[in-house]
């Protein structure tokens, strides 16, 4: 996955890609280029490393231009190095593309292009893409204003795979055509000046006017007009989105890392994600046209998700299964998709994830719906592709999550789960009236007990002081408590780089047991009342083979167990278990994020990972 920024316009074109790049770096940041027309000539900048080496490059060079292109990259075809950087350009220089998605078939592409005497440089599948545009450009025979255009769409028709792309060419140095397919990409339009990037947050703070173009929609671009046409090139009109986030809620705000902002931003994401679904007698989904014989029909329910997004449906299996009596399966997306589900269409199938971009998630809803289930999207960003797909898209509201960890999607992801799992079991009269309104009432109390939760802080900055040096941690838990443990685990793995494991704890003596040894360090949780007894005892165990134990549990179970036997002891609020990881979670985060830190590691940008995963 790779960020994508341009801008066309009456401004330096070169310092405000670069401020777009650093917004975007999360997407990918192995190398970063930008290229600009300088009096009729394309201009380029690139190296591998940081946006901030591109940045000191674009200091020394005083590029004036007022129209570009910019990519932060995150490799997939082609080591970092300059060469393979983006923006690419045919060998006369004449067109320079940026792309983030991945061509598949270039090998066969390139050997056509060697073919007809062009000569490639690099070991990218992007290169490709500037040398076939020049290609159809000098088969065209008309001068009209359009002929770029049509080289572009007859490049596009050759490519099988994803793409967004910027393009520009010396011969149209007041203009730059965009398209897409399969990866993300806005047009944000302001007063004489058009931004391009991969997502809202890269341009928020020039313009709240968006226009999401939609598969092979393409865009020409001069820096007071937007003309849109569709894959057989005929114009049509296209309507702005206006959003509601201001660029402060995509900044740091004064937090040293987006992860610890967003850490603290869970309280405020819960409440935009409740919203205004509990303001009636009954939870309103009122974007969703699934009446009681629709929901008497469905025979099973399927959660599929990747990463964090998968384990938030794990965590609300329970309670789709407990208030709805409809048996729920979750899996992994890139495992779902090739292992032809038994699903039909009594099969209701709900998709999360955050960015609305992760590709395994959206070939497995595109699955679903060729075996005709109907199929619910669960995302936070307005537009994003799953939406397009998804028979009904429902919006999480958690606002920008930028950390490559991801945490406030989290926790909005299950409270809205939640809250359709109720939604449901009103329509089907399922559940008891008094569990639902408990549980509705515990909903609307999570944004304080999450605020009481961070007050843990302190204790959390001394245990990660303790456990920055070790090899090896091990998670456990039971039930809900289990799925918690599997996203506290990942979250230290993606940003500490500590080899972690998760274990149900009843699982222990089943072959784990022998790998504890003399002060190897396990972390528990245990929320459910009914069976601390239980998984004390498992923590006993291994407590007796000389493991030094950190246990998250609620108020209840902190004053039924005997607390000497811990080594630490994190103490969260009470709320229903159905909600229990929306609170045990939060702690573990913070943990993961001060290992991390104590460690000195860049927190919000892990190695090897980015953001949204838009390649298999
Ligand atoms: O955007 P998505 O929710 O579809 O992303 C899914 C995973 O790639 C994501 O949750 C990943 O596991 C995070 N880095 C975890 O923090």
């Amino acid at each position: 996955m790779c960020g994508i920024v341009g801008y066309i316009g009456n401004q330096k074109a070169s310092s405000i890609l670069v401020n777009g790049l650093l917004k975007l770096e999360y997407r990918g940041y192995d190398s970063a280029g930008l290229a600009t027309i300088e009096n009729g000539k394309i201009e380029v900048l690139k190296d591998k490393g940081r946006v901030k080496n591109l940045y000191e490059l674009e200091k020394k060079n005083n590029l004036t231009g007022t129209v570009g292109i910019a990519h932060t990259r995150w490799a997939t075809h082609g080591m970092p190095s300059k060469i393979n950087s983006h923006p690419h350009t045919d060998e006369t220089n004449s067109i320079a593309v940026v792309h983030n998605g991945i061509i598949e078939n270039y090998i066969e592409l390139k050997k056509f292009l060697e073919e007809k005497g062009y000569n490639l440089v690099s070991d990218t599948d992007t290169e490709v893409i500037p040398n076939l545009i020049h290609y159809f450009y000098t088969k065209e025979t008309g001068n009209d204003k359009l002929k770029i255009l049509r080289a572009v769409k007859n490049a596009c028709d050759k490519l099988v795979g994803s793409f967004a792309l910027e393009i520009l060419s010396k011969d149209y140095p007041d203009n730059m055509i965009v398209v897409r397919k399969d990866s993300p990409l806005v047009i944000g339009k302001g007063f004489d000046e058009i931004y391009i990037a991969s997502d809202i947050p890269a341009i928020l703070s020039y313009t709240r006017d968006f226009y999401l173009l939609d598969n092979l929609e393409f865009a020409f671009l001069s820096r007071d007009s937007i003309k849109f046409y569709n894959n057989n090139l005929e114009k049509f009109q296209k309507e702005a989105t206006s959003i509601s986030w201001n660029a402060a809620s995509s900044d740091k705000n004064g937090y040293e890392d987006y992860m610890l902002k967003e850490i603290y931003e869970q309280p405020t994401a819960i409440r935009e994600t409740i919203g205004s679904r509990l303001d009636g007698e009954n939870c309103n989904f009122y974007e969703l046209n699934l009446d009681k014989k629709y929901l008497s029909s469905v025979n099973q329910i399927y959660i599929v998700a990747c990463g964090t997004a998968m384990h938030a449906g794990l965590s609300v299996k329970p309670t789709i299964e407990k208030l709805c009596k409809i048996h729920t399966q979750v899996d992994i997306a890139s495992e779902f998709r090739y292992k032809d589900p038994l699903i039909d269409q009594n099969t209701l199938c709900i998709f999360i994830s955050q960015s609305g971009e992760t590709a395994d998630t959206i070939a497995a809803l595109k699955l679903s719906k060729k075996k005709k289930a109907t199929t619910i999207a669960v995302t936070n960003v307005i537009g994003s592709s799953i939406t397009r797909e998804a028979d009904y898209s429902i919006y999480t509201h958690a606002g920008p999550e930028i950390a490559v960890a991801s945490t406030k999607a989290y926790t909005s992801q299950i409270a809205m789960l939640t809250l359709l799992a109720i939604y449901f079991a009103e329509t089907l009269d399922s559940a008891s009236k008094d569990i639902i309104q408990t549980l509705k009432e515990n909903l609307l109390e999570l944004p304080s007990k999450i605020e009481e939760t961070l007050e843990t802080i302190d204790q959390i900055k001394d245990i990660s002081k303790t456990m920055f040096k070790e090899k090896d941690v091990f998670y456990l838990g039971r039930g809900i408590d289990y799925a918690t443990a599997e996203e506290a685990c990942l979250k230290l793995k993606e940003i500490s780089y500590i080899h972690s494991e998760t274990y149900a704890a009843g699982e222990l003596k089943h072959g784990t047991i022998a790998l504890i040894e003399e002060g190897i360090n396990v972390i528990g949780i245990i929320t459910d009342s009914n069976l601390v007894k239980k998984t004390v005892s498992n923590i006993e165990e291994i407590i007796t083979r000389g493991a030094k134990t950190t246990i998250v549990v609620s108020t209840t179970v902190s004053s039924m167990i005997d607390k000497s036997i811990f080594d630490n002891i994190i103490v969260v609020p009470d709320t229903s278990i159905f909600l229990s990881s929306i609170v045990t979670v939060v702690p573990l985060q913070l943990l993961a994020y001060y290992i991390s830190k104590e460690k000195g590691l860049d927190v919000d940008k892990p190695r090897n990972l980015a953001k949204s995963v838009t390649v298999e």
